[in-house]
């Protein structure tokens, strides 16, 4: 990928959303006659008028963290992550779901101030919902907050939501070849698991041919280039977690079998049962999945349960007997422990199989390190690691987590660095049987509060007295922060 940042062309959605987060900051330091306010709210005007040209209002939804314009779920580039959930956060602070800018003939730089104004000063009273929508009632008729779009969304706009998190993920406009084409494979394999999961919590018949030929590219891509195949399984998307969740517990459960030594058959297999893994969450579970308050012991329930619709699922596959067959063992134990804690217990006393306790491994690492409604906080890859070392001998197998570890190296592929030279760096991958230390790329901040894409650097690099050029402060999440890692990784 080019090292000079990247240029970007801002949707309308994305110039509205950014245009009025940039409002917001700089009205609080600036005078409506200031000439970088006026150049932001003119931008906004324009982005407004846009819209306005066909007739109908611009109206913001915001639906489990991301924000729709009429209906239509805004695709980000990069540098808006941050924005995005900065605007989410300033959402919900003041209580509100929408905010709808009705067409107006003539719109001046003081309506835009004082809509920014008492939008600002909404958080300072007890119901900011009521006193926005009285404030913008009396005082101008273009404006009007809401607080029910999710339940609008649901409607036709959960279509766009689940077409809208492929896009997200998978947008490979301007990409070289090799990581254009690595992201064609996830996105197929989004599209591929999503049919079948469809075909399955329907009662329909659903073939597999189409998940092995998925699993055969992602083999392909291994050992073609190593660090980008390591690289996909950073992708995250909140809505199509369970699809996403999948093809990563793929991605690495593959690597470790091949740093094992599984034949190429070995490994297909392996591959197809972890893309399966989690057939028993689709379809009803999702409203357990999606709740975002504690836990209760129903909950915990359906939960463990879905081991078991796993397995009644791939018994149900249109695939050869033999094939579910082998299937069936490393699904049935992905959540047992080797010391036989976990789930579901069965009772029986016999060693749980290789592949089982890899695909444990695999499991444990992306979800420990995806974002989940019902936890507080999403560990850093770092992090995830040394959580799943306490585990070592209990629930997962000392011998595997190590080689995974060994795979994974003290940071991560997309592991977001904090650096004593005051930088902010992802890291890209390890290098098979080289330094622990991986290559990096640099993030900048950018004028919006986004952040973008810089030069690659060495971890390893040193200075002329051999001493390392940076050293690591901390390692965080990037989905604490919102952060898509292969958007800077590929
Ligand atoms: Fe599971
Ligand atoms: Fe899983």
């Amino acid at each position: 990928m080019a090292e000079k940042e990247k240029i970007e062309k801002h949707s309308t959605g994305e110039s509205l959303l950014h245009g009025l987060f940039r409002m917001i900051q700089v009205v609080k330091i600036h005078q409506s006659n200031n000439r970088l306010f006026n150049d932001i709210l003119i931008d906004f005007k324009a982005a407004l008028d846009d819209v306005w040209e066909s007739g109908r209002p611009a109206a913001f939804s915001l639906y489990r963290g991301r924000f729709f314009l009429n209906d239509e779920r805004i695709v980000y580039s990069p540098s808006m992550w941050a924005t995005s959930t900065k605007m989410s956060e300033f959402f919900i602070e003041r209580g509100i779901n929408g905010l709808k800018f009705l067409p107006k003939d003539e719109l001046t730089n003081e309506e835009l101030v004082s809509m920014v104004d008492t939008l600002n000063q909404a958080k300072r009273f007890p119901d900011p919902f009521e006193w926005l929508y009285n404030q913008f009632d009396s005082k101008s008729n273009w404006v009007v907050p809401s607080k029910d779009e999710d339940r609008k969304i649901s409607g036709s706009g959960a279509q766009e939501l689940s077409e809208g998190g492929y896009k997200a993920v998978v947008q490979t406009e301007g990409l070289p070849g090799a990581e254009q084409q690595a992201r064609k494979i996830y996105s197929q394999a989004l599209t591929v698991l999503r049919g079948l999961v469809d075909r399955v919590t329907a009662g329909k018949k659903a073939g597999v041919q189409k998940c092995k030929r998925i699993v055969q590219e992602l083999i392909d891509l291994m050992s073609d280039d190593w660090p980008l195949y390591l690289a996909l399984s950073t992708i995250r998307d909140h809505e199509d977690q369970i699809f996403t969740h999948s093809i990563n517990a793929t991605i690495l459960s593959m690597a470790i079998a091949q740093r094992i030594g599984y034949t190429k058959t070995a490994t297909e297999q392996l591959g197809l049962t972890a893309l399966f893994h989690d057939l028993g969450k689709a379809g009803d579970f999702k409203s357990t999945a999606d709740k975002s308050d504690s836990l209760d012991n129903h909950d915990l329930a359906v939960i463990q349960n879905h081991t078991l619709g796993s397995i009644s699922r791939i018994i149900r596959l249109n695939a050869s007997f033999n094939l579910k067959l082998s299937l069936l063992p490393p699904v049935s134990e992905h959540h047992l422990g080797v010391d036989k804690s976990g789930y579901p217990q069965t009772g029986r006393d016999n060693e749980l199989s290789l592949s089982g306790r890899i695909l444990a491994v695999a499991d444990q690492y992306d979800a420990m390190t995806s974002w989940r409604p019902w936890r507080n906080q999403t560990l850093s890859p770092t992090d995830a690691i040394k959580e799943m070392t306490s585990f070592s001998g209990t629930l997962l197998d000392p011998l595997v987590l190590r080689l995974f570890a060994e795979i994974m190296g003290p940071w991560p592929v997309g592991s977001l660095l904090i650096l004593d030279s005051n930088e902010l760096a992802m890291t890209k991958a390890v290098r098979p049987g080289s330094s622990p230390l991986p290559p990096a790329v640099l993030l900048h901040q950018s004028q919006e509060g986004g952040l973008l894409k810089g030069s690659s650097i060495e971890l390893s690099e040193c200075d002329e007295n051999q001493r390392p050029k940076r050293q690591v402060l901390s390692c965080l999440s990037p989905v604490s922060f919102g952060i898509q890692p292969t958007d800077y990784l590929i």
